[in-house]
């Protein structure tokens, strides 16, 4: 059997391990593995490697992913069918191991199902939204990824009082990592895209907290309707300066954690046994606790927004 890896989309920490993972079964029993670089459009192009045994084992806990990936929808090409059936055949690829998140669920994978190319997907994205999935690779990664920084802020709040500090996740569009980080770290508000707050009533609560407690923490993601007028309006409003922070794509490069190096192992080892076994299309999912095969199509529920009564815990409404 000879599988080829493709990373589809935005990159997340435990793509690597999962990558070590799937080569080694496959070079203990038998098989080969090679690696497409910048994504499906590389695919197309043939821009395969051979994945160096030494190298994908060194920088199995590294974030990102040693191989490039690509936004580019290259499978809308009009000549995309043939190209990749070329390249398979030419390579003797028998299926496809695809790392990415919602749109390559959504987008990628049907086609190539359509297409009858044999191709299993693992979710890999920080931002935990994949409907279907209740947790996806890397997530996790990027939460610890922002816990020394929330630390730290504190540290600098606890020293010079009267401040607010904003901190930006990503995690567009939705507000799971941000929620993640903002109840783990004990945040005193949470700014999640699905509930936006008037800023009247955002502007007074942190007057309260900052008389209160010295200072304020606030965890905020990217999507939040218009996150650059909060950090003129709310000083504006409550007369105490806000310092904001992003912490931006270093969140995507974060090193791997423990939980991952676990999730992405076993969502590795589900997707060998599956082309083992013969399935020839499906998704990795992590559900209850276990990685799972769905066969076929991906599942056609939304993910459920962020965790409301979590998010009226931090923010005490
Ligand atoms: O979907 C993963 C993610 O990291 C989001 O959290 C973020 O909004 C987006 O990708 C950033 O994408 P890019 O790397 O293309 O800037």
């Amino acid at each position: 059997m000879k599988t080829c890896i493709v990373v589809s989309g935005g990159d997340a920490p435990g793509i690597n391990t999962a990558i070590e993972t799937f080569t080694r079964l496959a070079r203990q029993n038998g098989d080969q593995a090679l690696g497409a670089r910048n994504g499906m459009a590389g695919l197309l192009d043939d821009q395969l490697v051979e994945l160096d045994r030494s190298l994908v084992s060194l920088l199995a806990g590294r974030g990102g992913s040693i191989l490039p990936s690509s936004r580019r929808p290259a499978l809308q090409d009009p000549n995309a069918r043939e190209k990749l059936g070329d390249v398979m055949r030419r390579r003797g690829i028998d299926n496809l191991l695809l790392f990415g998140g919602d749109g390559t669920i959504r987008h990628v994978a049907p086609l190539l199902a359509e297409w009858g190319v044999s191709c299993i997907v693992l979710p890999t994205t920080i931002d935990n939204d994949v409907p279907g999935a209740d947790y996806t690779l890397g997530h996790d990664s990027a939460c610890n990824y922002a816990i020394p920084a929330v630390a730290a802020i504190r540290a600098t709040a606890h020293a010079l009082p009267g401040r607010i500090f904003l901190l930006e996740t990503l995690g567009a569009p939705t507000g799971h990592l941000a929620l993640a980080i903002a109840y783990a770290s004990g945040a005193d508000l949470a700014l999640l895209p699905e509930y936006p707050l008037e800023l009247d009533w955002l502007s007074e609560r942190l007057k309260q907290i900052v008389a209160r407690e010295g200072s304020a923490l606030v965890v905020a993601s990217e999507a939040y309707p218009d996150v650059d007028r909060l950090v003129e309006e709310i000083p504006r409003r409550t007369g105490i300066r806000l310092r904001y922070t992003a912490l931006g794509h270093a969140q995507r490069g974060a090193d791997v954690s423990h939980w991952d190096r676990r999730v992405a192992r076993d969502m590795s080892r589900v997707a060998w046994r599956a082309f083992q076994d013969g399935n020839v299309s499906g998704t990795v999912l992590w559900r209850a606790g276990a990685a799972m095969l769905r066969q076929g199509s991906p599942p056609a529920e939304h993910k459920p927004p962020p965790d409301r009564r979590l998010y009226e815990y931090i923010n005490r409404l």
